[in-house]
């Protein structure tokens, strides 16, 4: 397969990263960041970009790909207020997802979301998932990933008490609606792509049930 993956310098991205590199149903993973990554190999491409509304000068990075693992994401207490974080949360996969559509018509859109994500949910976060959620499905037929505690590879850019809970996450490991590891969410994406899932939510116990079934395999 051929993916494309935003999100690559961030810890659930980062991960999902690292399972395609090691997975040999993977031929080439094509990577869409701002900065460029901590590592190279040989089966990676990068692709720095600065605009995550228009991906035009991206555009070959779009062409001919089986999946895009669209990774990117940022915390509620990050951001400005509603406006900003709807514009990365729901905005950029939106475009992203239009921009495959357009460069590689029968790959499949893959959203991580989170546990909680709930269109109705009093909670702006939650909400805005949501909405991207619906409107990735509606447009896409996209699969969305709802991880709860991701045990992801550190990031520059997650929020300081993220690095300091990880170490905590694993207490919650025999929970199975509860903890995944960073790279089990990134075989279970592969996993998903390679059997041609569409148009639906994953909660985080079916997470860890489709990384157990793609084992080595993907
Ligand atoms: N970590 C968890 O336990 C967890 C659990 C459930 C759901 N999630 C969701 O998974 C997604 C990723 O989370 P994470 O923990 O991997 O976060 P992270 O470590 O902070 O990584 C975020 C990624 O998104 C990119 N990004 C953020 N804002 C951007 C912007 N304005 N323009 C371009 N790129 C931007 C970052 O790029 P830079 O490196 O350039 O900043 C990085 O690659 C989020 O939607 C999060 O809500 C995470």
């Amino acid at each position: 397969m051929k993916i494309l993956l935003f999100g690559a310098t961030g810890s659930a991205g980062g991960s999902v990263l690292r399972a395609c590199l090691a997975s040999p149903a993977v031929e080439e993973v094509r990577a869409v960041a701002r900065r460029p990554l901590p590592l190279t190999h040989g089966k990676l491409r990068v692709f720095v970009h600065d605009d995550f509304l228009d991906y035009a000068r991206v555009a070959d990075a779009f062409a001919g790909v089986d999946a895009c693992l669209f990774c990117l994401g940022i915390s509620a207490t990050q951001v400005s207020g509603e406006a900003e974080y709807r514009r990365i949360t729901h905005d950029f996969a939106l475009a992203a997802a239009r921009a495959l559509r357009v460069r590689s018509p029968e790959a499949a859109f893959h959203f991580i979301s989170g546990q909680g994500t709930n269109v109705s949910s009093r909670f702006m976060w939650a909400r805005v998932k949501g909405e991207a959620e619906r409107d990735l499905i509606a447009e896409v037929g996209a699969v969305c990933w709802r991880p709860a505690a991701i045990d992801g590879v550190p990031s520059q850019s997650e929020p300081r008490l993220f690095k300091v809970l990880r170490p905590l996450y694993r207490g919650l490991s025999p929970f199975r609606n509860l903890y995944i590891k960073g790279e089990d969410l990134g075989r279970a994406m592969l996993l998903a792509a390679a059997e041609n899932m569409r148009g639906r939510i994953v909660e985080n116990a079916e997470i860890r049930d489709l990384a157990d079934r793609a084992g080595g395999r993907v």
